[in-house]
């Protein structure tokens, strides 16, 4: 892990690196308690006290076509539904209230190409193209409640399609465009869509990216009729891939020019979106979030804990192919009215500053990143931040994994300079927004722990038999209470959302419900928890959460292989890697080509962001006596750490075979 791992920091401040490591617990600057949006500690209590009705606070920075009756029904738990009888547009509470409180000109989103490009959409700008491209999409049949899948990359046009699906009530299912074709179809299908938006390309370190192709290559897959758009990003250079049936965006914006869209009244609980995400078996979930629940919880979060103001420049360096992107580039952000920025490319084209020079030119006060990000701008060392002035920052933010204290302090000297608090927020797809970390203006931040739960979450580190456990033990994280961001189920599958989430701990006689992440973590004496990773068949791959079943079944897909197993191994930047332990067929040679086969395999199923970092040819897979494949064990080889027990295998000799052949390729 990086812990051990050799920084490149040349700049010479070893002693103050040493100081840092020996502190445990850092507080907020006075600067920032000062001006921050939640400043009083009483918050935790006035929202166990205020339970549900406190979550008015929430849905009370939305404005309501009709106000809800009430904050939560819950006579159908897990099935719960929050702010029932409310009815609003979530376009409408991100774009048309801000121009009509006088935000017209306000940079709504300020975009950076990697080339150098940059637009800006005002709120005003941003309200017309919506409306523009609502129309257009109501002109080409979608209606209300049909799925409208995304797929596309950190364009303006993907967050400006979102909002118009949200206008017309129509959810959006955004592909994260690093997918490959084949999940695209699988998404598309799962979801009956008839409608997808896509580009022709986009850039990635000064290439242009073919991206219809990938695309085109998924529809093939979709067993029903869709309609598409393709936005052209690329202009000349690839225009002839715009050469089939699908309609120019461009071209249906200018048919709608200055059109205006009435937005739809949406029931609170009415689907704004369709998230997929991985889980145990090999079919993704699709998660489904409210209008009334998601957006009040995605606005509130952004508020509390990322201390969002209007006049904010804000930046979450996310994609917005993830949750992350959703609540906290568009969502969130847009429903509080602040400058939320999106950058198209990656951070280190042209050069390793490349954030930093974003952040010095737009003066940006909020940066929201991901701990694997920080450990790649750790390892290339603190001169490339160096190079620019970041006193406009003045908050901090982690999301997707758990971030080492070393990459934590890092963070917090070179970027921060010590002077900005830093969130490390623990959430999933299935939250919505954040459930676990401190709130910048009040909390003492430790180092490697998110924090407590945030005011009004329930959450408890319990045993396997649900009894909470003692500070300091490993457990499992369970939330006891329902929250307005969390999911209500998942699409067209109750029953699996039941099992996935419910099942583990819930006392159904009694009605007791509690959620479960399937994250293990542990909790020490002042509450701080700390999430040790998942615990179910889902690997944290640079923060992009993989199902290990999905990857298995493309490598079996892949002729000539027999068997495979999958697991995550430690990567010093990524946090995991993907590492596949394959056994081929009788006589099936272990070639370099069966090799590339088998990534190809995995980057045609699911994408690059799955390729295995290992593929390890293997006569037999280390099982039990009763023929479990022993995961740990694989997975404690592709670390390369200690062995446990290996006695309870029945084929203990192959270990050493295969620890031999992952040194070998070494
Ligand atoms: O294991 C936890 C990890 O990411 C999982 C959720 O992945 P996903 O649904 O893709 O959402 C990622 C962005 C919200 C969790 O089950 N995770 C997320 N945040 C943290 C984390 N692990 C440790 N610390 C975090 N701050």
């Amino acid at each position: 892990m990086a812990e051990e791992s050799g920084d490149t920091d040349t700049d010479g401040d070893g002693e103050l690196e040493a100081r840092l490591a020996d502190q445990e617990t850092f507080d907020p600057p006075e600067s920032f308690v000062e001006q921050a949006n939640v400043a009083d500690d009483g918050i935790y209590e006035e929202f166990e006290e205020n339970w549900p009705d406190c979550w008015e606070r929430a849905a009370n920075l939305l404005s309501w076509d009709q106000e809800y009756e009430t904050v939560l029904e819950d006579d159908d738990a897990p099935f719960y539904k929050w702010f029932t009888g409310g009815e609003l547009n979530a376009s409408a509470n991100c774009l048309d209230r801000h121009v009509e409180d006088g935000a017209k000109n306000r940079a709504a989103i300020k975009w950076e190409g990697e080339l150098g490009e940059t637009r800006t959409y005002t709120y005003g700008d941003l309200l017309n193209e919506v409306e523009e491209f609502a129309a257009a999409l109501r002109d080409l049949g979608v209606e209300e409640d049909d799925v409208v899948t995304l797929y596309m990359p950190m364009i303006p046009e993907l967050p400006i399609a979102m909002l118009a699906c949200a206008r017309i009530g129509a959810p959006h299912s955004v592909v994260f465009a690093g997918f490959s074709a084949d999940a695209l179809a699988t998404r598309m299908n799962a979801a009956d869509s008839e409608y997808l938006v896509t580009c022709d390309g986009y850039y990635r370190r000064g290439d242009a990216l073919n991206h219809k192709e990938k695309a085109d290559k998924g529809l093939r897959g979709v067993d029903h009729e869709v309609t598409s758009v393709v936005v052209d990003r690329l202009g000349d250079e690839l225009n002839h891939f715009l050469g089939n049936s699908a309609h120019d965006y461009d071209e249906l914006i200018e048919e709608h020019a200055g059109a205006s869209v009435e937005p739809v009244s949406r029931d609170a609980e009415d689907m704004l979106f369709l998230m997929y995400t991985s889980g145990t078996t090999g079919q993704p979930k699709g998660v489904k979030h409210t209008t009334g629940g998601y957006l009040s919880y995605a606005a509130w979060t952004s508020h509390a804990v990322l201390d969002v103001k209007p006049e904010d420049t804000y930046w979450c360096a996310a994609d917005i192919g993830w949750i992350t992107g959703h609540s906290y580039i568009v969502y969130g952000p847009l429903a509080l009215g602040t400058t939320s920025m999106m950058y198209e490319g990656t951070p280190d084209y042209p050069e390793r500053d490349r954030l930093w020079e974003l952040v010095e030119k737009n003066g940006v006060d909020i940066f929201y990143t991901a701990p694997t990000a920080i450990r790649a701008f750790m390892k290339w060392g603190s001169q490339y931040p160096e190079e620019h002035d970041l006193s406009s920052l003045r908050l901090l933010g982690t999301v997707g994994e758990p971030i080492n204290p070393r990459a934590w302090k890092w963070y917090y000297t070179h970027i921060g300079g010590e002077n900005c608090p830093i969130v490390d927020t623990w959430w999933q797809t299935e939250t919505g927004g954040m459930m676990i970390t401190t709130l910048p203006g009040v909390g003492t931040m430790k180092p490697g722990s998110a924090g407590p739960p945030l005011p009004g979450i329930d959450a408890r580190i319990v045993d396997t038999s649900g009894e909470q456990i003692e500070a300091g033990d490993a457990g499992y994280l369970t939330v006891q209470n329902p929250w307005p961001g969390m999911l209500r189920t998942l699409y067209q599958n109750d029953e699996r959302f039941l099992a996935e989430y419910w099942q583990e701990y819930s006392d159904e006689e009694s009605d007791e419900w509690v959620y479960f992440p399937e994250d293990g973590a542990k909790i020490d004496d002042d509450g701080y928890i700390t999430i040790l990773g998942r615990v179910d068949d889902v690997i944290n791959v640079s923060g992009h959460r993989l199902g290990t079943m999905e990857i298995e079944s493309a490598i079996v897909g892949v002729e000539g292989v027999a068997e495979a197993a999958v697991v995550g191994g430690s990567h010093e930047v990524k946090g995991q890697a993907v590492y596949t332990y394959v056994i081929l067929e009788e006589g099936q040679g272990d070639s370099e080509s069966m090799r590339e086969r088998i990534v190809e395999g995995v980057e045609d199923a699911i994408g690059p962001i799955a390729r295995p970092e290992e593929v390890v040819f293997t006569p037999e897979l280390p099982k039990t006596r009763s023929g479990k494949i022993m995961r740990r064990l694989l997975e404690d080889l592709a670390s390369g750490e200690e062995l446990g027990n290996t006695s309870t295998l029945r084929n203990p000799e192959i270990v050493d075979e295969i620890a031999a052949r992952i040194s070998d390729s070494d």
